[in-house]
């Protein structure tokens, strides 16, 4: 296992009921911000929920709603013009990953001197926002279980002008709380409940399908992680009402991009950063870009990723037959299988793409620097170019 600092001081409140709590979590004389996306905030009744919640006190309630599936730039910053014009001292996201990875993006950028063009935030993001020093407090009720950001300090924001979706993180924006009712993942599209047990999935992945450092708490942690999203994502697909299941797939999601089983093991995110640009060329959902590439990754990358390929047979998929590249392929084929039955894309082709998507992507790629990817940086625009034709 190598050296680690591992530091995480999200509270988390969970459970059915729980946005109550709101009363006793934000100070008392905030003046408050509660940020949200589209319309099922408002639709499902969670945002009225959580404004009973506040009342009281000394509280000023302002509202920001709007903010897009892939967090946009621009909307964000009219977000940050409403802080300075208002005084807002504590931002509330309510919502889902977008949501909570723009609001921690307004926290951190409107610490920023004032900046009327936004060229300062612009610049802070592609330098992943490292440099800013002061963030506005913030807390999060997750309304969709999926990418962790309720309990990190990381997001990704998009530019669509400038075809760019960019991740950054700073410990300054840990949420001080994050609630995560389970009940109110029950208003959620299938879509969405599966892209959210599809992204967990490659979270585990990213941080798992590496090589092995003999870290046993980190490996049996994800293999488990791995099994819970396999176990309850055939049954929400069967049984969507389910109470008990709606609350695994919340916190295992929760658990997949904690920090905790990346600490002191190496860490890949090609997926990832290949998936990005998809999105930001191709408006395809986050989870489903990482379905249609994962696979390639484990494909193409069979040689130096084969111990924790033969490892996650075993322990994962119980496969035990047969010589090590038949284990590996049966592996990778029972992950195809598991998303297609959660009705998410494997290939390109299944979002309408073919051979002619690829080199726009790699020329993103390289625009944006992702020109070493991988646990061993070793991943450059020839690997990443291999990886989408294995997944025409
Ligand atoms: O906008 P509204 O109307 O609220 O609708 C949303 C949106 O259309 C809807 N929704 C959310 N909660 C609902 C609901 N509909 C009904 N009932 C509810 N309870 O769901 C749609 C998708 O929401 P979104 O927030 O975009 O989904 P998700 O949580 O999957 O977030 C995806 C974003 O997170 C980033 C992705 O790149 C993407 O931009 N990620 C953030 C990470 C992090 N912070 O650590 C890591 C991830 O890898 C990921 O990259
Ligand atoms: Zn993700």
């Amino acid at each position: 296992m190598n050296n680690f600092q591992y530091y995480n001081p999200v509270r988390i409140v969970f459970g059915e009921g729980q946005i109550k709590e709101l009363a006793n979590l934000v100070p008392d004389n905030a003046r408050v911000l509660i940020t949200y996306g589209g319309s099922s905030a408002k639709k499902t009744g969670t945002l009225d929920e959580v404004k009973t919640a506040l009342q009281g006190k000394q509280r000023e309630i302002f509202e920001f709603g709007g903010i897009e599936p892939n967090p946009e730039f621009n909307t964000l910053m009219k977000a940050v013009d409403m802080v300075h014009a208002n005084n807002i001292d504590f931002l509330l996201a309510v919502g889902g990953g977008s949501v909570l990875d723009g609001t921690k993006f307004v926290a951190l950028t409107a610490t920023l001197d004032d900046d009327k063009d936004h060229e300062k935030a612009w610049e802070a993001l592609k330098g992943y926002t490292r440099d800013i020093q002061n963030a506005l407090p913030l807390g999060t009720v997750l309304t969709i279980p999926a990418t962790g950001s309720e309990m990190n300090s990381g997001g990704v924001i998009n530019h669509s002008e400038r075809h760019a979706k960019l991740p950054f993180g700073n410990p300054l924006v840990f949420p001080q709380f994050s609630i995560l009712d389970p009940a109110k993942t029950l208003t959620l599209p299938e879509r969405q409940v599966m892209n959210g047990v599809g992204d967990a999935f490659v979270h585990v992945m990213e941080q798992y399908l590496t090589y092995p450092v003999n870290a046993k708490v980190q490996d049996s942690f994800s293999e488990s992680l791995l099994k819970i999203l396999i176990e309850e994502g055939r049954a929400v697909k069967a049984n969507p009402n389910d109470m008990e299941t709606r609350k695994n797939i919340m916190w295992t999601a929760t658990m997949a991009l904690n920090g905790l089983i990346g600490t002191g093991v190496p860490q890949d995110w090609t997926t990832h950063m290949i998936g990005h640009e998809l999105t930001s060329l191709h408006g395809i959902d986050h989870a489903r870009t990482l379905t249609i590439v994962l696979p390639g990754v484990m494909r193409e990358l069979k040689d130096s990723k084969k111990d924790k390929l033969l490892q996650y047979a075993k322990n994962v998929w119980h496969i035990t037959e047969g010589s090590d590249e038949d284990k590996i392929e049966q592996a990778i084929v029972n992950t195809e299988n598991f998303f297609r039955e959660l009705g998410l894309p494997v290939r390109l082709s299944d979002a309408d793409l073919d051979a002619s998507a690829i080199a726009p992507i790699l020329s993103q790629l390289e625009e944006h620097n992702m020109v070493k990817l991988g646990e061993h940086r070793s991943n450059d625009l020839a690997v990443s170019e291999r990886i989408l034709r294995a997944a025409i």
